[in-house]
């Protein structure tokens, strides 16, 4: 067997059929996720660069501008390898952006072609992953509240009062649904395992929880195994690592994760390959490598990872990348002049330059070029900026905040932070944008929409009309019907709800 590879590795058996066939690598699980890791951002689906794609065999097999990139059984034939194991400073080298291949994977793909480029039964990118829970049909998040909250009581009241006086902030998640979003963020510190008890009888209802800026520890979050209906979970900024996700393979409901500034390594991202359903995950500031980053997308179809890559210098010099990425930094250097924040503009319609400025992630690669004056220039960057989006690859929270823009009040704290091309900053604001919502308090307008979770955040916490929203009811007190026919709140219920203009 070594003196087979070594044989290999001289070339001395390329040509001579395929003996080598019996160690050559599985396409499936040794060289499919190369392609997908490090190929196919440049030859997939989206963009066929050098008219090449890597993800179906079909494709691959047709091979790009310049016809096949491999002759099974002569890697030294072959485009695939050859462009591989080009210097790294060779503008030609792929892949096209980042570091080369490693010596290992360029051995296994020289390994694969010697041993007759066999693709097993690998058809294409989809075919290998395992099927998630989800099956074809993912139900929307709407669908998925639905079918939680279907045949669910009410949380017990006596529950509701002890998550309160722990701290926590407790909410409907909307006013026609059982299920709750608790968030203990708010206390930070103050919140340790001890508190994680209290939730156990809230099991049934709870779909979000934020334990971000807690004590929380590894073991504590053993807690979380019996609350089966977490959609969304905060544990940003917590000193949590490895053996915490192991707590959380269950939760097969789970879309949204956040470990942003925590200790998990690719190690740890194995125990959540199960859960079919995840949509976002936050890495950022963690020991997660791209390599393990890619390892977990594979492993769950749709999932998005965000690892802040934009936090480290462009690891390409924009010199080596091949002519075509040049061209579309071109037009990028001039733009900053005009993007100078207007100094008072409160009340106009935001323009989409602003919100697409502001909708950037914080410590995103997009926000690193804006700091130095300059447009990002990753070709995925580029790209979305055509479409005056953010690229929700590089800032995944962006989506999430051009949603709540719509539903900002004219002339609002949120609304003039927009114009400015900023974020509110205020802390009720930054609260609120965390947990998905728009702060009602400063835009008590957000009130008059159908999105439930910014209306309910109006109500004084206690006041008849959060008690009435806990017990799935709207409040019947006349003001307060009154109010709400009116699109307002009732401000004798709830005093504290009068509009923050003047914050
Ligand atoms: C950042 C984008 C990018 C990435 C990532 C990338 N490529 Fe390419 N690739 C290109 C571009 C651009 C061309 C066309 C170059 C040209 O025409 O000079 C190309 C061309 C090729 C070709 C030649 C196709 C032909 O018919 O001429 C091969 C083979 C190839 N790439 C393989 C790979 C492999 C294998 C990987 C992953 C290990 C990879 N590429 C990753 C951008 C990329």
């Amino acid at each position: 067997m070594r003196l087979g590879i070594f044989l290999c590795s001289l070339g001395l058996l390329a040509g001579l059929g395929a003996p080598a066939a019996a160690q050559a690598p599985d396409f499936a699980n040794e060289i499919w996720p190369i392609f997908e890791a490090r190929c196919v951002s440049c030859h997939g689906e989206k963009k066929q660069r050098g008219d090449l794609r890597l993800d179906t065999r079909a494709h691959i097999e047709a091979g790009g501008e310049n016809g096949a990139i491999f002759t099974a059984g002569k890697p030294e034939e072959s485009s695939l390898h050859n462009l591989i194991i080009l210097p790294e400073d060779d503008p030609d080298i792929m892949p096209g952006s980042g570091d080369p291949l490693t010596a290992e994977q360029i051995d296994l793909v020289k390994r694969w072609i010697e041993g007759g480029a066999d693709f097993g039964a690998w058809t294409e990118a989809a075919a290998p992953a395992p099927a998630g829970p989800a099956g074809p049909g993912k139900p929307t998040m709407e669908e998925l509240l639905a079918t939680l909250a279907d045949g669910t009581a009410p949380a017990p009241e006596e529950a509701l009062a002890k998550l309160r006086d722990a701290g926590a902030l407790v909410l409907p998640l909307d006013q026609k649904t059982p299920l709750l979003r608790v968030d203990f963020n708010l206390q930070g510190d103050a919140i340790t395992d001890e508190e994680l008890a209290l939730l156990a009888p809230v099991a049934n209802q709870l779909t979000w929880l934020n334990l971000a800026k807690t004590k929380v520890s590894d073991s504590g979050l053993a807690a979380l195994e019996s609350l089966p209906k977490l959609t969304r979970l905060h544990l940003e900024n917590t000193a949590i690592g490895d053996p915490a996700l192991a707590h959380l393979a269950g939760l097969q409901h789970l879309r949204y994760l956040n470990l942003y500034g925590t200790k998990v390594t690719d190690a740890g991202l194995d125990s959540l390959a199960g859960l079919g359903n995840l949509e976002k995950v936050y890495l950022w500031q963690t020991g997660v490598t791209p390599e393990g980053a890619q390892k977990l997308a594979a492993a769950i179809p749709g999932v998005t990872t965000n690892l802040g890559e934009q936090l480290a210098p462009d690891p390409a010099p924009e010199e080596a990348k091949p002519e075509e990425e040049m061209k579309d930094d071109a037009p990028a250097d001039e733009a900053p002049a005009e993007e100078k924040p207007a100094e008072e503009a409160p009340a106009a319609a935001p323009a989409p330059e602003k919100i697409l400025e502001a909708s950037l992630d914080e410590g995103s690669c997009c926000t690193a070029s804006k700091a130095d004056e300059k447009d990002c220039s990753h070709p995925c960057c580029v790209e979305a900026r055509e479409k005056l989006e953010a690229c929700v690859k590089c800032n995944p929270g962006a989506a999430d905040f051009v949603a709540l823009v719509k539903r900002f009040d004219a002339g609002g704290c949120c609304a003039a932070a927009l114009a400015e091309a900023k974020k509110c900053d205020h802390p009720c604001c930054v609260e609120a944008r965390d947990t998905g919502v728009v702060c009602a308090k400063c835009n008590p307008g957000a009130v008059a929409t159908d999105d439930a979770p910014a209306a309910v955040n109006l109500f004084d916490e206690g006041s008849c009309c959060a008690t009435a929203v806990l017990a799935n009811k709207d409040c019947d007190h006349p003001c307060c019907v009154e109010a709400r026919s009116a699109g307002t709140v009732c401000g004798k219920c709830n005093p504290n709800a009068k509009p923050a203009q003047e914050a």
